[in-house]
């Protein structure tokens, strides 16, 4: 067939504009052929529990599901009963970005905080942290934390073990929105379990098609004491995929090997090379630090209306004309460097 787009054309919108990693293409073609059990009883979602055993420790559990959304409703429900709460930065994606899924599917109830950098804290915590055993209040339970964050900010395994070592402390469970745990992990150069099982996280949504899948995140149950029925639920939020083997052959693929390591690497380096690009050019600002594939800038609005119609990116923040520029694992210099050389242009 022949492409109905320019293969060759990038945008700096999401790493959800990006196409398939080849090596997981290539997986799915390998997993094809023949009949295999349907609805996780295949061979490759057996084999997928010691993939992820291996990144996650031996206590991991591990339940591919469709998207990153549903991975965090699947997962907060079964962390919580009906009268309990999710604490949540203000910029969380589930609180953001989910279309409300968390509070429409899943029935649960959010609990924000607003925070300089998309980040919580010990301290951010206690601002929603209270109020148990009053019946008035929807009872804190869960403390939902993402990394990297929407603002593009990293959270170390410092930062993590403290903001799980608090929550503990106070009863709470920790959620890790891992949509782009890669990308963090990568930047830091620590290993997947450094960010999440060593530092106490006790459920995590991982994602995997931002670094290069068709589709497929997945939900890992770090503590088996902190969820329970995942497996009737991520059914009756319309999760289970009857053909699992497709997705369960392209998480084999991404974290086999260290498919996930290059692909967050590329994706992390093009983000500071696009800042390194930008940051000297008059009247652009880089007003977060760039700690990983995402780039926020604040620029003229007529500029960012021109650059748009060249390059695709959102607009973070209307009033503010705040931009994000997002890199993916498919991102390469030459385009990065178009992409600069436009806005240098555009700025005049
Ligand atoms: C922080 C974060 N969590 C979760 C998701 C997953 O969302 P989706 O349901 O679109 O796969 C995203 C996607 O943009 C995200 O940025």
């Amino acid at each position: 067939m022949i492409p109905r787009h320019d293969p060759q054309l990038k945008s700096f919108a999401s790493d959800n504009y990006a196409g398939v990693h080849p090596e997981i293409l290539r997986a799915i073609a390998d997993a094809n052929g023949g009949h295999q059990i349907a609805y996780g009883d295949d061979v490759y979602t057996e084999a997928l529990l010691s993939v992820f055993q291996r990144h996650f420790g031996e206590r991991a559990q591990v339940w591919p599901v469709f998207n990153g959304t549903a991975a965090n409703v699947v997962s907060l429900r079964a962390m919580t009963a009906q009268w309990e709460a999710v604490i949540c930065a203000e910029t969380a994606h589930i609180h953001t970005d989910e279309g409300g899924a968390p509070e429409v599917v899943g029935g649960i109830k959010l609990l924000t905080v607003p925070t300089p950098d998309g980040k919580l804290t010990p301290e951010l915590i206690d601002r929603q942290a209270w109020g148990f055993g009053d019946v008035h209040r929807a009872q804190p339970r869960v403390v939902s934390i993402s990394n990297t964050t929407e603002l593009g900010t990293l959270y170390t395994p410092e930062e993590i073990a403290a903001v799980c070592a608090h929550a503990h402390e106070r009863g709470l469970l920790v959620h890790l929105d891992g949509s782009r745990l890669t990308n963090a992990a990568a930047a830091l150069d620590v290993p997947l379990r450094a960010l999440t099982t060593d530092a106490g996280v006790d459920v995590l949504s991982f994602g995997g098609t931002k670094i290069g899948l068709l589709y497929g995140e997945a939900v890992v149950v770090l503590n088996p004491e902190a969820a329970g029925g995942i497996d009737y639920i991520r059914k009756t939020f319309m999760q289970l995929s009857s053909k699992m083997r497709f997705v369960s052959a392209q998480f084999e693929a991404l974290l086999s090997g260290d498919l996930w390591l290059r692909n967050a690497r590329q994706a992390n380096a093009m983000g500071q090379r696009l800042a390194a690009a930008v940051r000297d050019i008059p009247g652009v600002e880089v007003p977060r630090p760039v700690e990983a594939n995402a780039v926020f800038a604040v620029l003229p609005r007529e500029v960012t209306e021109r650059l748009q119609k060249r390059f695709r990116f959102y607009t973070w923040n209307e009033a503010t004309g705040e931009v994000r520029w997002m890199c993916a694992f498919d991102t390469t210099e030459a385009d990065v460097d178009a992409f600069a050389a436009a806005i240098r242009e555009e700025m005049g």
